[in-house]
């Protein structure tokens, strides 16, 4: 079966690449390379032994979607490419209207032409805001978002949960991820991000590699046992494998109803204390942290209730904060 994996070239998109092709799919990408390299699919044809077709643009270009489905025989769609700078999206939010939400309207109206009607899109556990209670089920309400970012996954949610109701063969799953880390164990493929890092793992790991000056902890001040913000922070080939199961569940037309949500975290909730003692004991020396203001717009704490995901998708992770550190490290160390 051939799986059309928009973002394929990013960060999750090529790991998830790599996972289907070991379940046996074929994959087709389409990327605009606007936040990622040409190097990825080198990497990714050493791991799976092809290069992928690739159709280099992006996903509001309805001619460039309608010459992929009509080259393409196209089982299902995994949706990845996005913007994904919280920071960016207040400065630019247009841009991520554009990107996000009005792509997505564009790829839900060429898939349905072309009867294509397994879809599989990346959301964000951004949905639960700070949420009332932890862990954070797909029950748990979502809260108004705090960044044009964070609404563009609540209101594609909503639309293809209309899309849903509106088209009777057309089945879809959100994946509300928690924060994905680490790289392919290979070292083949791992996150690229360009310019200062946003995220933790890739500043810390450019701290220790000597590029960076000391980590902004932001704040220790929090209701938490250090005072240090807790995340979910799941391994991304973890991550990648729940993309097959939730097109192995919409394929295989297991799904109890056609539209599902879930939750894909590890269940853990770790401080970025707890991170930098974890990734001090994987290099054997002291980190340079220094402790800042919090950072607007930071929740709490957040964490996955993964039972859903588990019963119904057979999957859960595998992988430990450790391990995660450990690759994402020697990720950052072959980048040298
Ligand atoms: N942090 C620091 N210093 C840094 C970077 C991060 O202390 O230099 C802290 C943050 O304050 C937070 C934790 O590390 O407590 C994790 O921060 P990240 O930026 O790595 O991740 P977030 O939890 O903020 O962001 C993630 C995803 C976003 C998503 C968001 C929803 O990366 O895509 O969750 O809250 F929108």
């Amino acid at each position: 079966m051939n799986i059309l994996v928009t973002g394929g070239a990013g960060f999750i998109g090529s790991h998830t690449i790599v996972e289907l092709h070991n379940a046996g799919y074929s994959c087709i990408i389409i990327d605009d390379f606007s936040n990622s390299e040409q190097s990825v699919l080198e990497g990714i044809e050493k791991l799976i032994g092809l290069k992928p077709k690739t159709y280099v643009g992006d996903c509001n270009d309805s001619v460039l979607l309608n010459r992929v489905f009509s080259e393409q025989k196209i089982d299902g769609v995994i949706h990845f490419a996005a913007s994904k700078a919280v920071g960016e999206s207040v400065e630019k939010p247009l841009k991520y209207y554009r990107n996000n939400v009005a792509a997505t309207v564009t790829l839900l109206e060429t898939m349905l032409v072309n009867k294509v009607s397994n879809f599989v899109f990346s959301s964000s556990c951004t949905v639960y805001g700070q949420p009332l209670e932890l862990p954070v089920t797909e029950q748990t309400p979502i809260q108004p978002a705090n960044s044009p970012y964070g609404n563009t996954k609540q209101i594609c949610e909503e639309i293809i949960s209309d899309t849903v109701v509106a088209n009777t063969d057309f089945k879809a799953v959100s994946l509300r991820y928690f924060n994905p880390i680490g790289a392919h164990d290979s070292v083949l493929i791992g996150e690229l991000p360009k310019g200062t890092p946003a995220n933790l793992i890739p500043y810390i790991t450019q701290v220790a590699a000597g590029l960076r000056p000391a980590l902004q902890v932001f704040g220790d001040d929090y209701p938490t046992p250090d005072g240090t913000c807790i995340r979910d922070y799941i391994h991304v080939v973890d991550l990648a494998k729940a993309h097959v199961a939730a097109i192995n569940l919409l394929v295989n037309n297991k799904a109890d109803k056609p539209y599902k949500v879930y939750n894909i975290g590890t269940g853990r909730g770790n401080s970025v204390m707890e991170v930098i003692k974890t990734f001090e004991e994987i290099t054997g020396k002291p980190f340079s942290y220094k402790i800042m203001p919090r950072r607007d717009g930071d929740v709490t704490a957040v964490y996955a209730d993964v039972s859903l995901a588990k019963n119904e998708l057979g999957w859960q992770t595998e992988k430990t904060l450790k391990e995660a550190l450990i690759h994402s490290w020697n990720w950052q160390l072959s980048l040298k």
